[in-house]
């Protein structure tokens, strides 16, 4: 290894070296500014978590019942208990962002929607995390709009939540991207190695002739079209060039008419409910498969559907419900969805681009059961358009 003959330069020289070493290790620190509020993985284990936090209705705190549990559970039971039990799964999985799929305030019962929204995202605040926020149908019955809602989500503190991508004409509020950097220090660390699409899927048709509820518009499939692929082509195309595009994840409110593609034999969790999704197909899956990159898109919506099941190559999750004033089922807990991605390690002890993407539901019992633990995908057993190598 060449050593910097340090001799050779006179001393105010070394200083100069000095200042110059501290001032882009400062600058490295920081990285760069990538489209995702400083997102990265962890050096310690090469992760980045997520926890989904689908459906919470809340309303007035205090003052707003519990839905749907049992009749013991009825006295004492109100939005707090939706805020403990996000407390409490903040506190057992150490997530690095929080994301809310929407149905997080149930508008219709609400008196102030703003306060409704600042109290069901405090939490996360209070826990210093970054999240990431989305619309359902019912944020928007009370006293904000569905813009109205979104302005305030983008407005709020730790909110990686953006309005709409800018200079773009585009249906719904809450279209943006997030990029998820490699860890400090690495070759990947100013590439987004994990990318993260949110989605507004509308409230209800807005077409007299289509009943039943909204979906994602061809001008919100050409903004995703259009950034995913040039995602893909930063990841290929600039220094250090990457042979696989960077996997990405989906998220958003209303199910795709594919989450009907399964029955119990090919989920993992369970469906005990209709699934919700519009009454006609606008095509989303389609576009998801023929862009390559996204290998998982959850949901929420059905709060009695918990399950996870995969179709020509992306995986179809639900979280499950999260929030005490949502309906849901007496004795059938509360849950939320973990995402755990994990980079490679080189046999040099680097941190790579991602390795595999695992997927866990936490209950909102008394010890907050981890279950229905998987694997969704894995680099290598699923590349694009290949048959599935991997069902166990
Ligand atoms: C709601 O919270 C109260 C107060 O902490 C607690 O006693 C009660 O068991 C909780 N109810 C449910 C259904 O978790
Ligand atoms: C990442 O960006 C920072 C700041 O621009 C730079 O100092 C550093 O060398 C870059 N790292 C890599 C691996 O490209
Ligand atoms: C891809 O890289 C170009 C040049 O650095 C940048 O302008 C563009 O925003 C990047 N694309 C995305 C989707 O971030
Ligand atoms: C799941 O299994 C059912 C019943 O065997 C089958 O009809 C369906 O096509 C399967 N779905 C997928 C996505 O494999």
């Amino acid at each position: 290894m060449a050593r910097l003959g340090l001799r050779r330069f006179p001393p105010p020289m070394l200083l100069l070296l000095l200042a110059l070493f501290l001032v882009a290790a400062a600058a490295a620190g920081k990285g760069k500014k990538r489209g995702g509020g400083g997102l990265r993985f962890r050096r310690e284990g090469g992760t980045f978590k997520v926890l989904q936090v689908a459906d919470m209705h809340y309303a007035d705190g205090r003052s707003t019942a519990c839905e749907d549990v049992l009749p013991e559970q009825v006295a004492g039971c109100s939005d707090l208990n939706t805020t403990a039990f996000l407390y409490r799964v903040i506190r057992a999985e150490d997530p690095d962002l929080v994301v809310f799929t929407g149905d997080n305030i149930y508008g219709a019962d609400s008196t102030d929607a703003a306060k409704s929204m600042d109290a069901a995202i405090a939490p996360a605040i209070a826990m210093n995390l970054p999240w990431a926020a989305g619309i359902g149908n019912h944020d928007q019955e009370g006293t904000l709009s569905r813009e109205g809602v979104m302005r305030h989500l983008v407005g709020m503190k730790n909110t990686l939540s953006r309005f709409n991508p800018e200079g773009v004409e585009i249906d719904g509020f809450g279209n943006y991207n997030l990029e998820v950097g490699g860890v400090e220090g690495t070759l990947l660390a100013n590439k987004s190695v994990l990318n993260m699409y949110f989605l507004d899927s509308g409230d209800y048709s807005t077409v007299p002739s289509i009943p039943g509820y909204g979906w994602i518009k061809a001008s919100q499939e050409a903004w995703f079209r259009k950034t995913s692929s040039s995602l893909q082509k930063n990841y290929t195309n600039e220094e250090p060039r990457q042979k696989e595009p960077a996997p990405a994840l989906a998220y958003f409110h209303i199910p795709l008419p594919e989450f009907s593609s399964f029955t119990a034999s090919n989920f993992t969790g369970v469906k005990q409910e209709g699934i919700s999704s519009p009454s006609i197909n606008s095509g989303f899956f389609t576009t998801m498969v023929e862009a390559g990159d996204v290998k998982a898109a959850f949901i929420g919506h059905d709060h009695l559907n918990d399950f996870c099941g995969k179709l020509t190559g992306i995986q179809l999750c639900y979280a499950g419900g999260f929030g005490y004033h949502a309906y849901g089922k007496a004795g059938w807990s509360r849950r939320a969805r973990v995402v755990s991605v994990q980079l490679e390690k080189t046999e040099t002890g680097e941190w790579q681009g991602v390795k595999s993407i695992k997927t866990w539901k936490r209950l909102d019992d008394q010890h907050l059961t981890s279950i229905d633990s998987e694997v969704l995908w894995n680099r290598g057993s699923n590349g694009r358009g290949s048959k599935d190598h991997d069902r166990s």
